[in-house]
């Protein structure tokens, strides 16, 4: 990271919209502030050249109009690595909508801001982070959080063992990755994390919820116990909290501190919902909504979808159908959720109660009871599934970092 003063270009046709960004902006004297009233498609090719000079690219779009895709496609082809892209869009576009824009190479699609309020929230936030830390935005650990369509579906078994695989154990005598994992069961009243994984009783998260303190790196050092195959976990308190206990600052802490120390941190969650998950969301890199094909599973599915994507447009969401084997052809019930969730069905765990219920009495990872069993191989694939998305998402930031 250089000293230099950050910059942003602000693109958009609406004076409204560009006096209102720009004199929020400009109030940060680290920043400088470039505007262009007209849209990308308008400037026909002006703009890649301008993003050279620039940290943040914050532009105005439709997504229906192909002029702005392809404009935004030229932007991606030619940007410099640590260069941000955000589009803001009229709140109403469609999921499949946002997802052309990321598809298209864009970072972050916000809602476009119609008051000084609305201006308060990501818009200001993700512009001056994005502008102020390209380089430590890059190298910081990857957060994935994990939901669950309905009680019981297999949430935490998924948390626990895409955890331990992304460590990367094989089994017996296997190698390691090198990547370090922390693993957070934020299901505070029901974790199961602690116990799937055999571990010691440890009350971090009910101690913060009690005293209210905002934990650091030197808290977390102390609350984090080692799970088998070295996964730093934080289970959920043994004792009752009330759901409301935590604050969302002192979530948004955890992560941010994890997240400077682990190459992932993958966070369990309640089904609740409570405020404290706004601040998981919005830095949630991926989010898995763990399913069965059930017409209700499905129907809640899409709702949680509506739900965390209603202030956070792009954030990334996949699926993971547990109980079922990747079909070879998909049925009319496979493509008509696939339709209701907007998604490829692309992440398939088969029903192996056998490995499963063994994993979870002897308080393992299947890597280490069931590597070969079916539930044990399609972590393996889902962990692999994990790893080619942030890959994916690097080198579209041109970063090298894996
Ligand atoms: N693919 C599978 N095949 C067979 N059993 C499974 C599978 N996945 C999970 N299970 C079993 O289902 C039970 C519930 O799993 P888990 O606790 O992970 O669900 P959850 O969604 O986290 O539930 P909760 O609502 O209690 O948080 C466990 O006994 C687990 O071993
Ligand atoms: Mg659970």
């Amino acid at each position: 990271m250089t000293d230099k003063t950050k910059s942003i270009l602000l693109i958009t046709p609406d004076s409204n919209i560009s006096d209102l960004i720009g004199s929020a902006l400009k109030t940060d004297g680290g920043l400088k502030i470039e505007t262009q009233t007209e849209t990308l498609a308008q400037m026909n090719g002006r703009a890649v050249k301008m993003m050279s000079d620039h940290d943040v690219i914050l532009f105005q779009t439709s997504p229906n109009n192909m002029a702005e895709i392809t404009a935004i496609e030229a932007l991606t082809a030619s940007r410099r690595p640590g260069t941000t892209l955000i589009a803001l869009v009229d709140g109403n576009v469609s999921l499949s909508q946002v997802r052309a824009l990321t598809h298209a190479g864009v970072d972050e699609v916000l809602p476009l801001p119609s008051t000084e309020e609305d201006l308060d929230g990501r818009v200001l936030k993700l512009a001056r982070a994005a502008a102020v830390k390209p380089a430590e935005n890059l190298s910081r650990g990857r957060i994935i959080a994990v939901t669950q369509a309905r009680g019981g579906i297999g949430s935490t078994t998924v948390a626990v063992n895409l955890a331990d695989q992304l460590v990367g154990t094989r089994g017996w005598g296997g190698r390691k990755s090198g990547r370090k994992v922390a693993l957070v069961d934020l299901d505070l009243q029901f974790g199961t994390v602690g116990s799937f994984l055999d571990l010691p009783e440890q009350d971090s998260l009910l101690q913060l919820a009690l005293d209210g303190v905002v934990p650091d790196a030197n808290f977390l050092d102390q609350s984090m116990v080692k799970g088998p195959n070295g996964v730093s976990v934080m289970p959920a308190p043994s004792k009752f909290a009330p759901l409301d206990s935590l604050r969302p600052d002192q979530v948004a802490a955890i992560l941010d501190t994890l997240c400077q120390s682990n190459d992932f941190v993958i966070v369990d969650l309640p089904r609740a919902i409570v405020n404290w998950i706004e601040p998981v969301i919005q830095r949630a890199d991926e989010l898995l909504v763990v399913t069965d094909m059930s017409v209700p599973a499905i129907r809640h599915c899409r709702r949680l979808i509506e739900f965390f994507t209603q202030d956070n447009p792009s954030l990334a969401i996949d699926i993971v159908v547990n109980h079922e084997s990747r079909p070879l052809l998909q049925s009319r019930v496979h493509r008509e959720a696939a339709k209701a969730l907007e998604r490829k069905l692309d992440l398939w765990l088969p029903h192996d109660a056998r490995a499963a219920t063994n994993a979870a009495d002897r308080g393992k990872p299947l890597s280490l009871t069931a590597p070969r069993s079916p539930l044990g191989k399609a972590m393996g694939r889902l962990a692999q599934s994990v790893v080619n998305r942030q890959q994916e998402q690097a080198r579209r930031q041109g970063s090298t970092k894996e």
